[in-house]
């Protein structure tokens, strides 16, 4: 018996049931369907009271145009054979918003070489499994726009379904959910863990997956911030997370309104530690809810990571 495809069939399984059931409680005990009522229509409140000011056409250019951000990391414990090493991480692409996204994201990431590319979910903009196939096609143009050495890797958000599963790993994209993957160079390794969506779709599989992780240097890929502390327990040295948006629609000084996280709140926007684990929350490529950003970036984020045991050298 193929033990990988039999996990795999039962958490197909039970995602279905979940992405079906929206009575079903989440991480933190809160039912499922009072999250996702209030948030669409605040939005959608907030949409027809300022579409027709000029804030709107501001808003939309803000969400259309992700620019891409450079950000360097220092570890005591990454390995001297991956100084250097570059992720391209994209988050919260949405891709069914706004149409004009895909072709936003091609254009910024069509010339940079990563070594890598990770993505934390959230391609479209529906929910409970509500369809998928209309993201397959933009999701293939980001796909072959992006130029890496060792691989796509994804995880699933809250707006994705496990029917994306399939689809995704035909176009080349290795799917974690609640495993992971080893990138070696030489002897060297480092290992990438992803789980799938803590915040709708959270089960004991994810923290048990981040347990099982062997040693050496460890990232983490999760759709949200919850899982910051399960995963420095469990000696992780970078956690790539999204899911928050940096708040999207947020007042001046980029204080955020809404941030969709119980817990974690702090850790809702760029670069923080906890506990010696360094963490990064990207804003979103794309935009959900109303296609419009305030006082927020839609971002793409290139990392470098660096041994301080090479710079000593
Ligand atoms: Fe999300």
């Amino acid at each position: 018996m193929d033990t990988k495809k039999e996990t795999r069939r039962a958490w197909a399984k039970n995602r279905a049931d979940m992405e079906s059931n929206p009575r079903r409680k989440t991480l933190t005990n809160k039912r499922f369907w009072k999250k996702l009522s209030w948030f669409g229509l605040l939005s959608k409140v907030f949409e027809l009271g300022i579409r027709l000011s000029p804030f709107y056409q501001r808003g939309k250019l803000n969400a259309s145009n992700p620019v891409v951000n450079r950000v360097d990391f220092m570890f005591d414990s990454l390995p001297p054979a991956f100084e250097g090493y570059t992720i391209l991480h994209m988050t919260d692409l949405h891709l069914d918003l706004i149409p004009q996204i895909v072709h936003k994201i091609c254009e910024q990431i069509e010339f940079i070489k990563a070594d890598l590319c990770v993505m934390t979910g959230d391609y479209s903009s529906l929910t409970g499994g509500n369809g998928y196939q209309h993201i397959l096609v933009p999701m293939k143009q980001v796909v072959s726009a992006v130029h890496q050495r060792d691989g796509m890797v994804a995880t699933l958000g809250n707006h994705d379904s496990y029917k994306m599963v399939s689809p995704f790993e035909e176009m080349g994209i290795k799917v974690l959910i609640n495993e992971t993957i080893d990138i070696l160079r030489g002897n060297s390794k480092i290992s990438i863990t992803g789980l799938d969506d803590p915040h709708y779709y959270y089960t004991p599989e994810a923290v048990k997956a981040l347990a099982a992780s062997d040693h050496g240097f460890k990232i983490a890929l999760v759709h949200t911030p919850a899982l910051y502390d399960e995963a420095q327990n469990n000696g992780y040295d970078l956690y790539l997370t999204g899911h928050t948006h940096g708040g999207q629609i947020c007042l001046p000084g980029g204080i955020p309104l809404i941030v969709h996280l119980d817990r974690g709140r702090k850790y809702y926007r760029g670069k923080w530690k906890y506990q010696g684990m360094t963490g990064y929350t990207g804003q979103g490529v794309g935009a959900v809810g109303i296609p419009l950003r305030y006082n927020t970036q839609s971002e793409i984020t290139l990392f470098t990571l660096h041994a301080r045991e090479a710079a000593i050298r």
